[in-house]
């Protein structure tokens, strides 16, 4: 617990050491020639609690003078250190803790029944729910103060790291009212960890769970984790990949997540674990996992039993079954819901949920990929229990650059479903490549699923108005690993700030959320600021442009998705090739999806059926995810398909020239070391959005015949060429 001091004194000499700190580094920038230019070498470790000093500090009079607060719980403890250690960086140095405000300018923060001069907000704050809390600038003993009301402990820890936000971002304190509330009740990352330290589609390094060490050595880095994401708002982490080793719910390893779970309780984030469905033949040693057998299901509950003897608030099981080679229920004849419904049970007495994932499709199914989860589930809908969500990727392919929003976000009311989105960028140029996905999120949760009406968007079946969900959640697959700024690239760290951001209020937006980021992350300065969101928001759709524009999808080389590979044909699956989803011939290009093709249109609400599948009414961004068109086909621009293509390729390309060109101007306001790695993978960006458009134009040339429109060049190799090219050892694939 940290010490409390209760003198004037304290406050006089916090003000005066502050004001030292404040002088010696005004001298130090004005020495070597501007404070933004001599900025000190960073790594990107910090991520975006970097509490780095503000400039405007010495004169402003809403800064905090005091820290008001007496923790009775962890988390509530946890919350001061963090202010603690945030305004010490921000200001100086931390403003002395004390019991009662005694002066102008403190900060008051707790419950209001932990902290007795926060009664008076007792009413409102009932009001917040669960993990909701005020910050409003108000008046105890007379004194302004800025309260930090939590609606219980965790509201408490949000509300410090929001008020550290709005110092960070140089916004003002004086005359606050902010009322938070998250939209959905779980808010998870999902690592695709190995045992041993892989990371499935992870490009950061390996996974950061020393599992061989734990539970003896706890990493002082699970704890910074732990930091960043309760600055979010996450408050629940799977420790495994959904393709899990049953190893994980053995005893040692149960001890492991324990260890971590302890580390997380006091930033109220939950550990959650994936389960493999195999389990009890794997490592219970019984014959079947059928969940109709008795033998089963009570070795499920008697594992749950266990889990909870070391993880007390253990959130549930993830599972991934009959999906890609898992284990399920259909190996027994027996439905996803019997299946979800056996661990349900087994979870049910101790508070703990299963999500179930929706990815699945089939490899005996002839039907298009891309309808198979809707088949599947929508009969099931109404028949799993209350402690099961499943869990649906945002669209119904497999994290393509661009994909519309999934058909069963709306098609079942009577079944929670959460969404999964991808952090890491298996399908968007890895680490290297600069794709800000936030407009990516947002345009999922702002599209209208048209199912009672417009207005019926995915967030609102998310956030459960929609349906009445009782259960909601949300997971993003996450882009960590142990390179020393966590995502593999400096830019990659807003993925998981803008997924994080969204998850607590997914009606932000992405200029908003990049602001943010920026300005906690590198500077303030507006001619750095401005620029550099301009650049991250324009980031994803040139990665659409020069990987898949118009609505092709999957055209990734085959296995590692490392760079192009539209000619990939052959192999275990169709599903699994890049000409099963572009079938382009001598007619044209594009997955006829309409109600002439596999009619996946009809998956969708009939406004939306109608939109999707009338070529002269598809959005252009999914023109060839829905429709096979000849390659004169006329486009919006006037352009035929074909000369409308090789512009899009050439577009991305140029988006990316334009982003070099943007971060080349911006040398002075970052510090060296980081402003050379993303130079650096800019250009391996730059490099690698010209060999997507090459490739991709050679290849598809072969069918369209025609000549590239005037003033596009030609590929500079023959399509053997890129063919030929072989990455054995691309990263994430295992
Ligand atoms: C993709 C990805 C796999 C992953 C799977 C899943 O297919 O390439 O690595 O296991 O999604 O989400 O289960």
């Amino acid at each position: 617990m940290p010490m409390v001091t209760n003198k004037r004194k304290a406050g006089d000499a916090g003000r005066f050491q502050r004001f030292l700190h404040i002088t010696a580094l005004i001298l130090l920038a004005a020495l070597s020639g501007g404070a933004t230019a001599s900025a000190a070498a960073e790594d990107g470790y910090d991520l975006w609690l970097r509490y780095a000093p503000i400039a405007s500090a010495q004169n402003r009079k809403d800064l905090p003078t005091q820290l008001v607060a007496s923790p009775t719980t962890p988390i509530q403890a946890t919350a001061l250190a963090e202010l603690q250690r945030g305004l010490a960086g921000l200001l100086g140095a931390a403003p002395p803790l004390v019991e009662r405000v005694e002066q102008a300018g403190a900060i008051v923060l707790g419950t209001p029944a932990s902290m007795p001069q926060l009664a008076a907000f007792a009413r409102e704050a009932s009001d917040l729910g669960r993990d909701g809390y005020l910050i409003r600038s108000s008046r105890i003993n007379g004194r302004a103060v800025t309260a930090i009301v939590g609606h219980d402990d965790a509201g408490v820890l949000y509300g410090s790291f929001h008020l550290l936000r709005l110092i960070q971002t140089g916004q003002a304190l004086d005359s606050l009212d902010l009322r938070e509330s998250p939209a959905v009740q779980r808010r998870l990352l999902n690592h695709w960890d190995n045992l041993d330290r892989t990371v499935e589609r992870g490009y950061a390094g390996f996974s950061i769970w020393h599992w061989h060490t734990l539970p003896d050595w706890l990493d002082p880095r699970y704890t910074d984790y732990a930091r960043a994401n309760a600055s979010l708002g996450i408050n629940g982490t799977v420790l495994n990949n959904v393709n899990t080793n049953a190893l994980s719910l053995t005893e040692p390893y149960i001890e492991k997540a324990a260890a971590l779970a302890d580390v997380f309780r006091p930033y109220a984030i939950r550990v959650y674990l994936s389960a493999r469905f195999s389990a009890p033949v794997e490592i219970g040693g019984l014959p079947s996992a059928d969940p109709a057998d008795p033998r089963v299901r009570a070795w499920w509950k008697a594992k749950a039993d266990e889990i909870y003897r070391h993880i007390p608030d253990f959130g549930g099981f993830l599972v991934k079954a009959n999906s890609e080679g898992q284990p399920g229920p259909q190996d027994y004849g027996r439905t996803h819901a019997e299946g979800a419904n056996m661990l349900a049970d087994a979870l049910a007495a101790h508070g703990g949920i299963v999500m179930w994932r929706a990815f699945v499709y089939s490899n005996e199914q002839p039907d298009d990929r891309a309808k198979q989860a809707y088949t599947e589930f929508v009969p099931l809908d109404g028949s799993f229990r209350d402690n099961v969500i499943v869990q649906v990727k945002n669209g119904p392919i497999d994290f393509q650059p661009r994909e519309p929003f999934h058909p069963l976000f709306g098609a079942m009311p009577k079944t929670p479903l959460m969404m999964e989105f991808q952090i890491t960028k298996e399908y968007l140029g890895f680490a290297t490549h600069l794709a800000y996905l936030a407009p990516m999120y947002e345009e999922v949760l702002r599209a209208d699923t048209f199912v009672q009406g417009p207005g019926s968007t995915v967030t609102r079946v998310l956030d459960g108005t929609l349906h009445g969900y009782k259960l909601t959640a949300i997971a993003g697959v996450a882009n960590i690993g142990t390179d020393r700024n966590w995502s593999g690239s400096h830019f990659d760290q807003a993925n998981w700030y803008a997924y994080g951001r969204l998850a607590w209020n997914p009606a932000l937006d992405s200029r908003t959320i990049a602001e943010e980021w920026v300005r906690m992350t590198f500077s303030h300065d507006p001619s750095f600021v401005a620029p550099t969101v301009e650049m991250m928001l324009s980031s994803h759709e040139a990665v659409v442009d020069y990987m898949t524009p118009l609505g092709l999808h999957h055209l990734m080389d085959r296995g590692h998705h490392y760079g192009p590979g539209p000619w990939i044909e052959g192999g275990p699956r169709a599903d699994w090739t890049s000409v099963y989803f572009h079938r382009a011939d001598a007619n044209g290009i594009g997955f006829d999806r309409s109600p002439s093709g596999s009619n996946a249109v009809a998956q969708y609400a009939p406004p939306l059926a109608r939109l999707f599948g009338d070529v002269r009414s598809v959005p252009e961004p999914y023109l060839l995810w829905f429709h096979h068109l000849p390659w004169d086909h006329p486009t919006k621009s006037g352009r035929p398909l074909w000369d409308e293509l090789v512009v899009r390729y050439d577009r991305g390309v140029a988006a990316v020239a334009s982003m070099r060109a943007t971060w080349a101007g911006l040398e002075r306001f970052v510090d060296a070391p980081r402003h050379r790695q993303v130079t650096a993978f800019l250009a391996i960006q730059h490099k690698e959005a010209q060999w997507w458009r090459d490739a991709s134009i050679a290849y598809f040339q072969t069918f369209s015949k025609m000549p590239l429109p005037e003033g596009h060049a030609a590929p500079p190799q023959p399509l053997e060429y890129y063919q030929s090219l072989s990455f054995p050892h691309a990263p994430g694939h295992w």
